[in-house]
């Protein structure tokens, strides 16, 4: 069931003492929803350890399901997957309400667009509002049909490509989601599929694809990175250990720069280079972060990151930037509000297609709790400063669990409190959010 149906539960932090202590980020969203896809297209078990268990990574472990894998969880929490093979999965009998994940239908969408079978697709009031003809119109291009609501917008039937042809397709916005669907569609096609991205997405896509046994190269012709893949693959199950989402770290981590005396460890954070820019800008704005315990773990680098308080001071954050920060934009407002002087965050024209408008959101609710914020078509500039937040306001977040989290930990550094409207989204992504800042020192309220 999708958090939306739910009575909403308001609650605000109120900060007991600096935060302190260790604390273990759950599983990365994106290479979550990929193991389950991908190791549903395998042949074999494929085992899984650090799965995310959120709302939106069960809703992808259903839909799954529905298309003919055999799914478990066993007690120690190890994931196994038992695949069909490319080419193997079967018309599900039933609609795939893919709640509030993006990521899971745009993904799952082009799984089934190489399969000359019908596939229903809907989500959660969130869902329903997101734009989907960005992979529609590729994967119509490779012979699948749609029949959707004015803008291509859910709910959505699907007619997959009785033979689907591989194609060469130039993202036009900077999308992983989008690459990754036009990627996965190729599976079922002869011969080479190539996605021409300008600005680099992230690549987990790429990376487990190629660990399952896929011919993915990416190589760099003058302004464009061209991905390729060979379509028609025998994938072959293999283990995946899923590091710590970057995304979710993020809270935790800018909670511990903004409240004085704090000094936490953030143990096993994903640091996929290409989900790394709200590190470097809170660097770049004087947080003090350390990276230890450098690693591999199932072909992504991991560390563990210490945080310990500091003053911030504004930046310019440059629009080239954005893809590898996209969803941290929250959170980061939340740190400028309270670094000295102005940060400036460009280049944002994708935040207001995400759960909510997370521009207009994030400038909403700024402004709500008395910081001075100004919000373009495409950029937002927030001038922050001690004691700029005075709080005292009720903010929605729309369906969006990043705006709930940003939002709670804004409180943490208000002069009155900031109330969330809902604190039921957060359960899409970080289940064990509220306990775990609990642990560090922040309580519900
Ligand atoms: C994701 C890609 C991003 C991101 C989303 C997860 C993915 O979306 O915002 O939370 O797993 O591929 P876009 O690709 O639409 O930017």
């Amino acid at each position: 069931m999708s958090s939306s149906s739910a009575t909403p539960q308001p609650g605000s932090f109120v900060l007991a003492q600096p935060l302190n202590g260790d604390c273990a980020i759950p599983g990365d969203k994106s290479i979550s929803h990929r193991s389950l896809m991908l190791g549903s297209l395998a042949i074999g078990e494929t085992v899984v350890s650090g799965m995310l268990e959120g709302e939106d990574v069960i809703g992808t472990a259903n839909a799954m399901r529905a298309l003919g894998a055999e799914i478990e969880r066993d007690e120690k929490g190890l994931w196994h997957v038992w695949g069909r093979g490319v080419g193997g999965l079967i018309e599900p009998d039933q609609v795939l309400d893919m709640g509030n994940a993006g990521t899971g239908v745009r993904l799952i969408m082009g799984i089934c667009a190489g399969y000359p079978m019908t596939v229903f697709f809907t989500g959660d009031g969130s869902l329903r509002k997101r734009p989907m003809g960005r992979v529609a119109k590729p994967l119509e291009n490779m012979g699948a049909q749609f029949i959707c609501r004015d803008g291509y917008r859910l709910p959505m039937g699907m007619v997959g490509a009785k033979k689907p042809m591989p194609q060469t397709y130039e993202l036009p916005v900077p999308s992983a989601q989008v690459k990754s669907a036009v990627l996965f569609a190729g599976l079922m096609a002869p011969g080479t599929t190539t996605v021409l991205e300008t600005e680099h997405s992230r690549d987990h896509s790429e990376r487990m694809l190629r660990f399952f046994g896929a011919d993915v190269r990416a190589e760099q012709y003058n302004k464009h990175l061209h991905v390729q893949l060979q379509g028609q693959p025998n994938l072959k199950a293999a283990n995946i250990v899923v590091p710590g989402d970057p995304s979710s770290a993020a809270f935790p981590v800018v909670a511990a720069t903004i409240c004085p005396g704090s000094d936490v460890l953030v143990i096993g954070v994903g640091l996929n280079p290409l989900r790394t820019g709200l590190f470097d800008t809170l660097i770049e704005m004087g947080a003090d972060l350390t990276f230890i315990n450098q690693r591999e773990e199932g072909g992504e680098p991991v560390a563990d990151v210490r945080v310990r308080s500091a003053e911030l001071t504004g930046v310019e954050v440059p629009p080239e930037r954005a893809p590898s920060m996209i969803d941290e934009y929250p959170i980061l407002s939340v740190a400028a509000a309270v670094a000295q002087g102005k940060t400036t965050m460009r280049g944002l024209a994708e935040l207001r297609v995400k759960e909510s408008d997370r521009l207009a959101a994030m400038a909403r609710g700024l402004e709500a709790c008395g910081v001075d914020v100004e919000e373009g078509e495409e950029h937002l500039v927030v001038n922050g400063g001690e004691g700029s937040v005075v709080g005292d306001a009720t903010v929605e977040t729309e369906l969006d669990h990043r705006l709930a989290m940003s939002f709670l930990i804004l409180g943490l550094v208000s002069k009155k409190p900031v109330t969330i409207d809902d604190v039921a989204p957060i359960k899409t992504s970080f289940p064990n959010f509220l306990d775990l800042m609990s642990k560090l020192g922040a309580k519900l309220r």
